[in-house]
């Protein structure tokens, strides 16, 4: 069975139980979730159904969601990270609970006409009771009669958490068995399935956590019963209907069907190591079964160019694009990790083409934006290769110089400066050769640079510059106020993708999808010109990074600015990070037009414009 066929069972299966069956919504959280930078899980685009609003589909769904996680990108290498997956999922919104839940599980996974897995091989866990909560007997009685059913012991583990013997079910608290998709919304214990992954070994006995770090036990499949809402206090209310929310892995489902040891032996990932076997040069007799051959540092790498080659093609099809701020950037990072652990196996110029094109020809069949979307993703992916390229030659030729006495604080700042090698890349390549950074000594040369600068700034533009600096200001000014503008008339989705000052006008690239009307480039000017008006001060506080997304600042997350970053607030109207300088009151800049608004690249358009 094939990803396609296990996606295809799934959805017949839960289409069998009387479910609608729904499309996988964007990895970009709707505009009215500001919760997290990508949809994490199937529940997630789900949440507000889960709260009590009607679906349009009835109160049972199921569909396979794309997500996206990338806390730990640094992990992603190991042989079960993965950045980009597929979650399979169902849902009960105020219908179905925990009986037809966990039966129907089982049926899915140990039928002959859906899974036929082993049911010998399989153990559960169940939420044991903790905070206030009790335990949840409802699913162990359920659990108990379901596997009795199959001819299977119902043993219950005690607190040791040691399977052996005729235990199958094992009572664990919240940190195992009760799921939330961040710090506040829907929640609820939960019931997870695992697999036995070697059965050569022997009969399965041992604590619970060992067999899972060893591998031995996988998780196949996640049923949260979902009745309490967290809120922001910590408190949990009890919602005014009961749902499930379960959530399924693609790869991992079929890693156990195909009897492999991780993801990335499944045939999932064949076609991606097929294509890099070919970039690396090998002839292709010897693509099949490449990835096997490596050492462990050749496999981590291909893993990630593997991985990351997925997420970003899902990434770009869903509209988000390289840039220095919020889901640009972390999409940045992904295309220049890939790059350089490509480079790692040998690979030089021109690899994102076929990786990309790997990933459509194999996933379009069922994700048919990846078609429509198709030029896009290589553009997108090819320029910000060769982007990167350069850099990375130049740096890492520097690097390597350095690393056999440690790497001080000027060195990597010189990297940053004059190599341009953010310094998260610095950390991560010396992380990874077991080198010692000096990161105080990075911050300290950074700091002491951008004073240095100011002081020179300041200087060169005494006397004749100073008109044309003013000019520039208050159109910097101004360019904060139209993009706070634009999100206003267009939408959350519109974020900076460049920007360009002379002393006559600003030209401001942005991501939008289609051409503004008329009447929303005049709300624009409007907006801008009311903030004028009001002649509210513009001011400036220094602060870290995640002080800074965590007041809601827009703007370039990057590494550049260090640690320490300042902010500016025109009044109400924007806050934004930004190096300077500005105007120091709205009312300077006159009356803003706009001149001309036109397509710059794909899902990016250009505003120029100019204060009279
Ligand atoms: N929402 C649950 C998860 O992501 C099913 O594991």
């Amino acid at each position: 069975m094939d990803a396609s066929e296990l996606r295809g069972k799934y959805l017949d299966f839960f289409a069998s139980k009387k479910h609608s069956i729904i499309p996988s919504a964007s990895l970009v959280p709707n505009e009215t979730d500001a919760s997290t930078l990508f949809t994490t899980a199937g529940m997630h685009p789900l949440v507000p159904y889960l709260l009590g609003t009607k679906h349009p589909g009835g109160t049972r769904v199921a569909d396979i969601q794309k997500c996206v996680r990338t806390g730990d990108i640094e992990d992603v290498g190991d042989n079960r990270h993965l950045t980009f997956f597929e979650m399979m999922g169902n849902w009960s919104f105020g219908d179905y609970f925990k009986r037809e839940s966990i039966e129907w599980s089982f049926e899915f996974l140990t039928g002959s006409e859906w899974l036929g897995l082993d049911r010998t091989r399989l153990y559960v866990t169940v939420f044991r009771g903790e905070d206030g909560i009790p335990r949840d007997d409802e699913s162990i009685a359920v659990w108990k009669e379901v596997l009795g059913k199959a001819g299977l012991s119902g043993g219950v583990a005690g607190t040791d958490e040691v399977i052996d013997g005729d235990i199958r079910i094992l009572p664990l608290g919240t940190d195992d068995n009760f799921w939330i998709a961040g710090a506040t919304g829907p929640c609820g214990g939960d019931t997870e399935m695992f697999y036995d992954t070697r059965p050569d070994e022997g009969p399965l006995s041992g604590r619970f956590s060992d067999l899972v770090d060893s591998g031995r036990l996988m998780e196949v499949w996640n049923n949260v019963f979902m009745e309490f809402e967290k809120k922001a206090d910590g408190s949990l209310v009890p919602l005014s209907q009961r749902n499930v929310d379960t959530g399924m892995g693609v790869e991992r489902t079929l890693a156990m069907l195909e009897g492999k040891k991780t993801v990335f032996e499944t045939s999932l990932f064949a076609p991606l190591f097929r294509t890099i076997a070919g970039l690396t040069g090998i002839e292709n007799t010897g693509r099949d079964g490449w990835y096997m051959t490596l050492d462990d540092d050749g496999r981590r790498s291909a893993r990630i160019v593997a991985d990351h080659a997925r997420a970003a093609v899902f990434m770009i099809s869903d509209g988000i694009l390289p840039s220095n701020t919020e889901r640009g950037y972390v999409l940045r990072r992904i295309i220049r990790r890939m790059i350089r652990h490509g480079r790692a196996l040998g690979i030089g110029e021109g690899m994102s083409g076929p990786l990309a094109e790997t990933v459509i020809v194999q996933f379009a069949d069922f994700y048919t934006e990846l078609n429509t979307s198709r030029e896009m993703i290589l553009d997108e992916l090819e320029k910000e290769e060769m982007k990167f390229r350069e850099t990375l030659e130049r740096g890492m030729k520097e690097f390597g110089k350095m690393i056999a006495s440690g790497i001080s604080g000027k060195e990597a700042f010189d990297l940053y400066q004059s190599y341009g090698f953010p310094f998260e890349l610095t950390r991560e390549l010396a992380k990874e050769r077991g080198v010692e950074i000096d990161e105080q000594g990075f911050q300290t040369e950074l700091k002491q640079h951008q004073e240095l600068s100011r002081t020179a700034s300041a200087g060169m533009f005494k006397g004749g510059l100073q008109d044309q600096d003013e000019r520039t200001a208050r159109l910097h000014t101004a360019t904060h106020l139209l993009q706070a503008a634009l999100r206003e008339v267009l939408g959350s989705h519109v974020f900076q993708r460049g920007s360009n000052i002379t002393p006559e006008r600003l030209r401001f690239d942005f991501v939008h999808h289609a051409k503004l009307t008329p009447e929303e480039i005049s709300r624009v000017q409007d907006i801008v010109n009311e903030a004028i008006r009001e002649d509210v001060p513009v001011t400036y506080e220094e602060m870290t990074v995640d002080e800074a997304k965590s007041r809601g600042a827009l703007g370039i997350f990057d590494a550049k600015y260090g640690d320490s970053v300042k902010v500016y607030s025109a009044g109400e109207f924007s806050k934004e990070i930004c190096g300077g300088p500005h105007a120091t009151h709205t009312g300077e800049l006159g009356h803003f037009r706009i001149q001309k608004e036109e397509a710059s690249s794909a899902g990016v358009r250009r505003i120029k414009a100019v204060l009279e």
